[in-house]
């Protein structure tokens, strides 16, 4: 089964599964397709991490975050005052990091791939040149892009020329195919080298971003430890840093587990009140002690440690909320539309990868590499620009988190496998910028302890709180019965969040053998198997 943010790429992984490749195989086709059918967070010039878990239980992940370019420096979003330049580290080429997820695919192959590498790519090119019918959700988008499009580009994208997209419309990227028949041809070569690494030079240059092909060629993705912990009776494997998914996550469900929530109810003011005060100081370290563990100690050990994550409870009241200001100040910033898309597979042998991948905003930096089709992202935002400054998704960061050449961006992406008994029960992750974790962690939380069926908890209302700014964003009728007014009596400041938080995407595997797949109605998801 495959469970994707778009249909024809969910259907592109199941083909790939019932030609008998494995969970890596689908998993690379499947990143290839969502770079086509879905641009608003599928890439081929962002990066991601990816979760393995094998059928005899051997564990693995892969980190192919972008990096920043080696002329990035520390203060290049501020001006001579030291003050941020607002939009600089979101929009046009300076947001943009080197890219990683071609890297990634070619590694995530070489170690784990059965299928010939071509096969893999070519569903994409097929879709890239021959087109594909667009969504009704998708063409409200592009149609909302385009002012920006038509603003941070320095060559006008062709798809551009269409003045309003409508659903049904047929969406074709040329160049895009082209640059893609390069990677299948050649590996990584096909864009760290050669003419795809010519035109993304080019591009850089043209729009004053950093982007080099010394960077490019540079570029290496990395195996890492997965981070887990048992939590319950269940096992948590997710990713380590440069995300901070895995560690707040088992943050999270390691204090929710000292508290009766079944007993309290779904949502329930009780329930709610004690998960917002969990994630007010989980975020709060996030900010604090969370970065690239290439560049800055991270330290992971006394994180996951169950009395230290006890401890951090200390001054929780039932009564009351506790006031993110008296414990560090914030600056709130008005949030561009979170994005980052997730997908999880499990093939027919039990093998099992949970991918999240992303350009940054939505349409990353709304540039694309002129000539070579694709997007950039915008994932320099996920940086700490000055100590305390907001990003757009208004997390906040410090030194650990600081910009240098060549570190990796903190993240909060989130994939994540569970183990029930030693055996394979969940595969999960989500899209959502900053709501990531607790998109996850809802979700996790409603199938463990509240019995919900996996699309049931997909589908789920949510709520998210991040520490700075100090608000709980809840979706509408996400919060029980009179749940909101109970908060607000407790002193939590409640803000509605249209659109929705997170999208996710989950398998469950039911006591039968059988999967079940949670698509999250927020979007266009879907599960596709047999
Ligand atoms: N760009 C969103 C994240 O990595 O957390």
């Amino acid at each position: 089964m495959v469970v994707s943010a778009h249909p024809l790429a969910s259907q592109v992984g199941a083909e790939i599964l019932s030609r008998g490749g494995n969970a890596i195989d689908a998993a690379i086709a499947v990143q290839f397709a969502l770079a086509v059918v879905y641009p608003d967070a599928g890439n081929i010039g962002g990066g991601g991490f990816l979760v393995l878990r094998q059928k005899d239980g051997s564990v693995d992940a892969l980190d192919y975050r972008e990096k920043a370019p080696a002329a990035a420096h520390r203060d290049m979003y501020l001006d001579q005052e030291k003050n941020v330049i607002e939009d600089l580290s979101v929009k046009g080429h300076l947001a943009a990091g080197v890219p990683g997820t071609v890297d990634g695919m070619v590694k995530a192959h070489e170690k784990y791939g059965s299928m010939p590498w071509r096969d893999l790519v070519q569903p994409a090119i097929v879709l890239a040149a021959k087109g594909f019918p667009l969504t009704k959700k998708e063409a409200k988008k592009l149609n909302q892009q385009r002012a920006d499009f038509l603003k941070y580009n320095t060559q006008r994208p062709s798809f551009i020329l269409q003045h309003r997209w409508h659903e049904g419309d047929s969406l074709y990227f040329k160049d895009l195919a082209r640059t893609l028949e390069l990677i299948r041809d050649k590996g990584r070569a096909g864009f760290y080298e050669g003419p795809t690494a010519n035109l993304l030079e080019a591009e850089m240059k043209r729009g004053k971003g950093l982007i080099t092909k010394a960077d490019l060629a540079a570029y290496q993705s990395v195996w890492r430890t997965p981070i887990s912990g048992q939590v319950g009776k269940y096992r948590i494997i997710s990713m380590p840093p440069p995300s901070s998914g895995g560690i707040a996550l088992i943050q999270l469900l390691t204090i929710a587990q000292d508290y009766p929530l079944p007993a309290w109810g779904w949502n329930s003011v009780k329930s709610a009140h004690l998960m917002i005060e969990a994630e007010r100081r989980v975020y709060a370290d996030r900010a604090k002690h969370l970065g690239d563990p290439d560049f800055y100690k991270v330290p992971v050990a006394g994180l996951l440690d169950t009395a230290y994550i006890r401890r951090r409870m200390y001054g929780y009241s039932p009564g009351e909320a506790t006031d993110s200001d008296d414990v560090y100040p914030g600056i709130p910033a008005p949030p561009e539309s979170p994005h980052t898309t997730h997908y999880s597979i499990v093939d027919t042998q039990g093998n099992a990868v949970s991918v999240t991948t992303t350009l940054n905003s939505s349409f990353g930096c709304k540039v694309f590499v002129a000539g070579a089709g694709f997007l950039l992202n915008n994932e320099m935002d996920d940086f700490s620009a000055k100590p305390g400054y907001p990003n757009t998704y208004g997390l906040v960061g410090e030194e650990a988190n600081a910009i240098a050449p060549g570190k990796r961006m903190l993240s909060s992406m989130t994939p994540t496998i569970l183990e029930k008994d030693g055996k394979l029960y969940m595969v999960i992750g989500a899209m959502g910028g900053s709501t990531i974790i607790t998109t996850v962690y809802q979700i996790i939380q409603n199938v463990t302890r509240f019995g919900f069926t996996m699309q049931g908890a997909v589908s789920a209302g949510r709520f998210h709180h991040q520490w700075l700014p100090d608000w709980v964003l809840a979706e509408w009728g996400a919060l029980g019965p009179g749940t909101g007014v109970g908060l607000w009596v407790k002193g939590h400041k409640i803000a509605p969040k249209y659109g929705g938080i997170g999208r996710a995407a989950g398998i469950l595997v039911l006591p039968d053998g059988r999967l079940e797949g949670g698509a999250d109605p927020r979007g266009d998801d879907a599960a596709a198997g047999f």
